[in-house]
């Protein structure tokens, strides 16, 4: 007998095509995919011909100033700076347990919203690791229905104080999944360089993977991206290698931009684009016009650069909206991004899914596929593009082959005239 059978699926397969499936579980792995499989399971559900989809990646959050908002105060110039400033407050009286309640309640929120592989920055500019720890003990706390992984993220600069750079090291020590970095916010532009170097020396001792925050500001002259690639082709470290936001690339003349992307191609690094943050943060000490921020999705795309989306922040000092939901990132990710056309809208919900788990290094539990864990989400969707355009309810989550969350659709009840 199945654990779980999943009856009347139209299945999404990675090439875009969408096909009618009858899906089988056993065990947490998905061990039958075909259009008449029938047969005794402990649990049926109907997709009732909904959209069956991997789940949605969230490739980018800080799950340690998630739920922050308003604390201690609102940030009033709405910059990453002004954020800085107040999370740096705020931290001083952090909690382990408070940073795990918020942490925990934001990774319900996501996996409600069909999230079930995600990546978070843990600030590690503090000596009590509060948030680094917090985080560690939730990636164990929540294992069995979603996978996490902390990056230790030295908010205020590997050399922006003395002690900094032995807190990075102490935090992979203690597990963190990878390094992490903030170039543009060190003191100066040959720290950030150093800064890069310490962190792909780090990665290849310990053996991690890297997402810096990357040129997160609207400098055309903040150069770090390319300090970036140059290692990762030199020590061969691409595809384990993540430049985050990455905002200035938006802002560099073409001339220097079409030079970058040459780079880009001879490596195969990761970029994350968040948009909802980006649109907000960036520009604002333009006038007019005033520039998107984001950085260049999707001339990245068209070369074949592997580019997710993340969400960043969930209602903290720079962000004070959010629900967590991958599906309004992706839909701001493709206005900002003018990315418009069919198969644009479909590559923007790849961006979400399959490009996240390349990021993150997950491929190999990653997928709707015969041998692989059982974890997909059925939208109450057609295809890619209704998912993008109506961000419809997510109806069923399965997590390692067991009924995570149900969500049913609204019904709206019309009571005009009828006609
Ligand atoms: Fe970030």
């Amino acid at each position: 007998m199945l654990d779980l059978l999943l009856l009347q699926g139209r299945l999404l397969n990675r090439d875009g095509t969408i096909t009618a499936a009858n899906i089988g579980i056993q065990n947490g792995v998905i061990t039958e995919i075909a259009p008449n499989l029938m047969g005794a399971a402990k649990i049926t559900l109907d997709a009732q011909q909904c959209l069956v989809s991997p789940p949605f990646v969230e490739s980018h959050i800080h799950l340690d100033s998630a739920l922050t908002a308003g604390q201690p105060r609102w940030n009033q110039s709405g910059t990453l700076f002004e954020g800085i400033e107040i999370w740096g407050d705020r931290k001083s009286s952090l909690s382990l347990e408070e940073v795990k309640q918020r942490a925990i309640a934001t990774l319900k929120q996501q996996a409600t919203l069909g999230t079930l592989f995600v990546r978070s920055h843990a600030d590690v500019s503090e000596p009590r690791f509060i948030a680094l720890q917090a985080l560690l003990e939730v990636r164990a706390i929540v294992k069995p229905w979603i996978t996490l992984q902390v990056i230790a993220f030295p908010q205020d600069g590997v050399y922006g104080s003395p002690a900094n750079e032995a807190l990075l090291e102490k935090a992979i020590e203690m597990g963190a999944d990878g390094v992490g970095g903030i170039p543009h916010y060190e003191l100066t532009r040959e720290d950030g360089v150093r800064s890069i170097h310490r962190i792909f020396e780090l990665a290849a001792t310990y053996d991690r993977l890297i997402d810096i925050h990357c040129d997160e500001i609207d400098d055309d002259q903040s150069r770090f991206l390319e300090v970036i690639v140059a290692n990762a082709i030199r020590m061969g470290m691409g595809e384990r290698v993540t430049a985050s936001h990455a905002t200035a690339f938006g802002s560099y003349n073409n001339a220097y931009a079409t030079k970058l992307l040459g780079f880009l191609r001879r490596t195969n690094i990761n970029l994350i684009a968040n948009p909802l943050i980006n649109i907000t943060l960036q520009g604002r000490a333009d006038t007019y016009p005033k520039r998107r921020g984001v950085t260049r999705v999707k001339e990245l795309w068209q070369q074949g650069t592997n580019v997710s989306f993340g969400h960043d922040c969930v209602q903290d000092p720079w962000y004070a909206l959010g629900t967590g939901s991958m599906l309004d990132v992706a839909h701001m990710g493709l206005h900002v991004c003018q990315m418009t056309g069919m198969e644009e809208i479909n590559a923007c919900y790849d961006m979400i899914t399959w490009n996240g788990a390349k990021t993150l290094h997950v491929q190999d539990q990653y997928g709707v596929e015969v041998g692989k864990p059982a974890n997909l989400i059925v939208l109450d969707a057609r295809d890619r593009y209704d998912a993008l355009r109506r961000r419809p309810a997510v109806n069923y989550v399965i997590s390692r082959g067991k009924l995570l969350a149900r969500t049913e659709s609204p019904r709206v009840m019309w009571h005009g005239t009828e006609d």
